[in-house]
């Protein structure tokens, strides 16, 4: 994938959230191993230093660091401009890089530093008293300093996107949104392409292994979808496989999330697979706007966002 203003990015990613810091080593050692050449990190996921490990392995290996995009996450606690620095120096430091491939603001939402979960209205900052354009501001300013190639933002919409672009001296090159057949965003993926936005689709597989306070009751799972089990047994294929591919065949950037060897060398071999048009149809029709990720820890009462505000729909 060619991003705006820079070197190319390795589509097919290796997604490290809720892999533990005893697993994750292993898993990107494996997947650099197999192939990958694109980590997607974040200081929230809490293993960075594990990650570092694995990349420092691959490297060992013979791998170059020139070789490898790395992308990781500006939490929502360090949005104050004197913060944003700091907090892409302390990724750089455990994950024993001296640059980032590319930067992303993890959420539109700024929170204190103080701030314990569940979170209280007074925790979360209004967006006018912690504006996204100077905590963008102070991201620039890593770009200029040769920290970070590249940066962008994360959960989005395409109207915090606009606003961001009105203002923004360098464009984001990024969005990391949740994107699977049961939440398709299409307008937004039209959106990014019509001001040469990339985008990559997080929780591809649909994050069963989320944490149960983020599941609801009786939610449908996309890897049992029985219309992805039919695709999968057409192409001789896993259902994650299908999902991988057809996130690949929309022209995204995924990050499928694994800790096991057979299954990470599974999802970077589904870039082999070619879904035809009526495959795309039958996947297409599987749109029902579900989000497993839906934001609910910013949304509290007497707060300043509403889900229908923190999404713009
Ligand atoms: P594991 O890490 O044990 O492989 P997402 O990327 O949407 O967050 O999904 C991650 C979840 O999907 C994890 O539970 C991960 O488990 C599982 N997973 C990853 N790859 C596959 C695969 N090829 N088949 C089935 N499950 C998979």
């Amino acid at each position: 994938m060619q991003l705006i203003n820079g070197k190319p990015m390795p589509t097919l990613g290796l997604g490290t959230w809720k892999s533990r810091p005893g697993e994750v080593r292993f898993a990107v050692r494996e997947a650099i191993r197999a192939g990958c050449r694109h980590i997607d990190c974040a200081t929230i996921y809490g293993n960075e230093v594990e990650v570092g490990q694995g990349l420092a392995d691959a490297m060992a290996d013979g791998v170059g660091r020139d070789e490898l995009w790395i992308t990781s996450k500006l939490w929502n606690d360090a949005h104050a401009p004197a913060d944003v620095r700091p907090a892409l120096e302390a990724s750089l430091s455990k994950l024993g890089l001296e640059q980032l491939d590319l930067y992303l603001m993890h959420w539109p939402v700024a929170i204190r530093g103080n701030a314990s979960f569940p979170l209280r209205a007074h925790d979360i900052f209004a967006p006018g008293a912690m504006p996204v354009a100077t905590t963008w501001q102070a991201m620039e300013a890593c770009v200029d300093a040769g920290l970070v190639r590249h940066v962008g933002v994360s959960n989005f919409s395409a109207r915090k996107l606009q606003q961001l672009l009105d203002v923004a001296r360098i464009a984001p090159a990024m969005n990391q949104v949740e994107l699977h057949p049961y939440l398709q965003q299409d307008a937004l993926l039209r959106f990014c392409a019509t001001h040469g936005v990339g985008v990559t689709a997080y929780s591809p597989l649909g994050s069963g292994d989320r944490p149960k306070g983020m599941k609801t009751a009786g939610e449908p799972v996309l890897l049992q979808d029985p219309v992805i089990l039919a695709l999968a047994d057409k192409h001789g294929a896993s259902a994650a496989q299908i999902l991988i591919a057809w996130a690949l065949q929309r022209g995204t950037s995924v990050i499928p999330k694994s800790v096991n060897a057979g299954r990470i060398a599974q999802n970077l071999a589904a870039a082999k697979i070619v879904l035809d048009a009526d495959d795309m149809r039958q996947l297409a029709a599987l749109d029902c706007h579900r989000r497993y990720l839906d934001g609910a820890d910013w949304v509290v009462d007497g707060g300043p966002f509403t889900q229908a505000s923190l999404w713009d729909e």
